[in-house]
């Protein structure tokens, strides 16, 4: 028994590398599914026998509750960026005061998610995510489920007590490209089998690789995790007996762990430079995502006496390609009316390959941003993709302009509905005010209502919610809990079971949770987390009803801006009548778990400098929060310093200074996840 065991760990492992490392399979899918059907059987009625690297283990169903947190044994730091070739040459120049000749080593940057992996007397035990960097979460049970990281560092593989009883190993576990497409193509046949209407689907797609992976990594089945298929690069060793980089990498291939093929020694800032210039589009061909290059010193001993600040390595910089860009023509600039009134020029451009898509159209933001690029018909410009956000246009050719050519002028009516356009004091955006009886936000109201992230009422569309505003079925969100089935069915395409989907989906819709009702009422500032807030607080749409401007305004995360705007709503006679009509349909308005303690003194010792504008809150809102829990404020960045919490245009020289310094730059999001 225990010898089959051991045959099928041995033939199955060695059926995997060959399949996922080597591309090469020795054996049918099916074959290869019998024999370890066979080993399951075998290791489940004879558990004694189980081997710490067998490939069952691979296939996930542990269920994680709450990930652990664990300590890392060596800080999981990050790495200063820049993007420019300058910045680079002073960072070889700062080398050099302590080390003569330096030879670098240039990895690609894999844009994944970063991990820590443990061995102990070569067996896989533990798997960490980055975390706040001293500490992550324990993910062993799924970075178990990702076949290139060897459960077992193989004996065949090593020679004579070259291995370290205790090691860890750091890398990117990412999604391949072709990978990211077979996932989505799943949710979309999955989607349509279950009826979900078109337009919805785009709803449901992984965003990209990165997220999908560092999505993935946190799932709490790793059944599930084991089914999205996600690779891992190494990139560097603790605790091995090796002093340079490239015997580190050397040992590793050895040991069978997926190393980049792509590394190169650079003798020389000038070889670093060759390297980045290679890489720049010979990267957008991997089957992989990269966002730059990483460029590290390859001697240990030099890596020592360079030593760290308190959050990078001196011995490692990441230079960061830029977002791709393409140039194109400005045909025309239309004005678009969102949900809240808000009125966005959009560009149209003459068509452009961008990053593998075809861009015809790109966000122009508000009036300010036409002015800074002093934006005229018929104009040359270039438009760039940052992330998964909508393309926008950088800067326009100036010199490309024709001689008569007039500046575009932002509209000063509502495009649709001609009401005069109004600009508050402080925003960037102008609004249309027109909300009841303007029409495409009577519609995007309603979209945003039956939403997946609000009632998420499954059978309708955004689609079908325009026709029934044409055809008269509904006028506003009330409309939709008393739908009259003779009315849609004599409307083109809909037969009795789409019918019948739209009710059941309008019936399961009076379950979803108060919070999700309160951010579907489309209330301006009121998000889905600003939702949750106000409903923690409040428990129910009376006692916010009923509180002051003031009582709201304090709430933490709230504001006066917020308050104002609650208040407004509940001073129109309409919103009140939709609420008393969705109440009677018997949707949730009061909340039925209590609300989450917050802990006293979590940032104690901490210090932050807080730069920028917020989404949910002011900024002497933060600082008081922090404040509460004990963290301390500073008004300069130095290396003392532990936190910039830098909003949307904190002050450049800040994050400058926060990168040189090594300082950890947070996003108001990862505020939010720390308290
Ligand atoms: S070395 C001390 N090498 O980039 C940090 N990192 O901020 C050593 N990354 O968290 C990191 N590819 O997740 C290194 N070839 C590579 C990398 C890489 C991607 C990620 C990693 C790290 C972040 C740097």
């Amino acid at each position: 028994m225990k010898e089959r065991i051991n045959f099928l760990v041995e033939k199955l492992n060695h059926y995997n590398t060959q399949y996922y490392q080597n591309d090469s399979s020795e054996i049918s899918d099916f074959e290869f599914d019998k024999l370890l059907e066979e080993l399951k059987k075998l290791e489940e009625e004879n558990p004694q026998f189980k081997l710490p690297n067998s490939p069952t283990l691979r296939v996930g169903g542990d269920i994680t509750n709450d990930f652990q947190t664990v300590a890392h044994r060596y800080p999981m730091l990050s790495l200063s960026n820049t993007y420019n070739e300058t910045e680079l040459l002073e960072f070889d120049e700062r080398i050099r005061k302590t080390v003569d000749n330096p030879v670098y080593v240039c990895e690609l940057k894999f844009d994944g998610v970063a991990i820590s992996l443990r061995y102990e007397n070569g067996i896989f035990t533990q798997g960490v995510t980055r975390g706040d960097g001293e500490k992550g979460d324990d993910v062993t049970a799924n970075v178990r489920t990702i076949r290139d990281i060897p459960l077992k560092i193989e004996e065949k593989n090593i020679d004579k007590n070259e291995v370290p009883t205790d090691f860890e190993l750091r890398g990117e576990i990412y999604l391949s490209k072709t990978q990211f497409e077979i996932l989505n193509q799943e949710i979309v046949e999955k989607a349509k089998e279950k009826g979900v209407e078109e337009e919805k689907i785009p709803d449901l797609l992984l965003k990209n690789p990165r997220n999908a992976a560092s999505g993935a990594i946190k799932m709490k089945d790793s059944k599930e995790m084991a089914k999205r298929k996600l690779s891992c690069f190494i990139y560097d060793a603790y605790g091995t007996p090796f002093d340079s980089h490239t015997n580190i990498l050397n040992h590793l291939e050895k040991w069978n762990f997926a190393v980049s093929d792509f590394y190169k020694k650079a003798n020389g800032i000038e070889e670093v430079l060759e390297f980045i210039k290679e890489w720049e589009n010979k990267r957008l061909q991997l089957p992989y995502e990269t966002d730059g290059v990483v460029i590290k010193i390859n001697n240990l001993d030099q890596r020592e006496e360079l030593g760290f600040t308190s959050k990078s390595p001196r011995w490692a910089i990441a230079y960061k390609y830029k977002a791709e860009e393409a140039q194109s023509k400005l045909k025309s600039v239309v004005f678009q009316v969102g949900r809240t009134g808000a009125v966005t020029p959009v560009a149209n451009l003459t068509a452009v390959q961008l990053s593998g898509t075809t861009v015809k159209r790109a966000t122009l933001h508000n009036e300010g941003e036409i002015k800074r690029l002093d934006l005229h018909e018929g104009d040359t410009v270039f438009v760039e993709k940052s992330g998964e956000i909508i393309p926008k246009v950088t800067r326009v050719v100036t010199g490309l302009r024709e001689k008569n050519a007039k500046p575009i002028i932002f509209t000063e009516n509502c495009p649709e509905c001609e009401t005069k356009l109004i600009r508050e004091e402080g925003e960037a955006a102008y609004y249309c005010k027109n909300e009841n009886g303007c029409p495409p936000q009577i519609l995007a109201k309603i979209q945003h209502f039956i939403h997946r992230k609000a009632m998420n009422i499954d059978g309708i569309g955004n689609k079908t919610i325009e026709l029934f505003l044409k055809n008269k079925v509904i006028k506003d969100i009330a409309d939709l809990y008393e739908l009259d089935k003779e009315k849609i069915l004599a409307l083109p395409n809909f037969k009795e079971k789409s019918v019948e989907n739209i009710f059941k989906g309008v019936e399961e819709s009076k379950k979803q949770p108060f919070k999700f009702v309160l951010f579907g009422l489309g209330i301006r500032h009121v998000g889905a987390s600003i939702a949750e807030i106000l409903t923690d607080e409040f428990a129910s749409i009376d006692n916010l009803k009923k509180a002051t401007q003031e009582e709201i305004a304090h709430v933490f995360g709230i504001g006066e801006r917020i308050a104002e705007s609650i208040k407004a709503y509940f001073s129109e006679p309409k919103n009140i009548e939709i609420i008393e009509k969705l109440k009677a349909a018997g949707l949730q308005f009061e909340q039925a778990e209590k609300k989450k303690p917050i802990l006293d003194g979590i940032l104690s010792g901490k210090t932050f400098v807080v730069s920028g504008t917020f989404q949910h809150f002011e900024r002497d809102e933060l600082k008081g929060k922090i404040k509460e829990l004990g963290g301390k404020i500073s008004s300069s960045v130095s290396k003392k310093l532990d936190y910039l919490l830098a909003g949307d245009k904190a002050g450049s020289s800040k994050i400058e200074k926060a990168e040189k310094a090594g300082v950890t730059i947070i996003s108001e999001a990862d505020f939010m996840q720390m308290i």
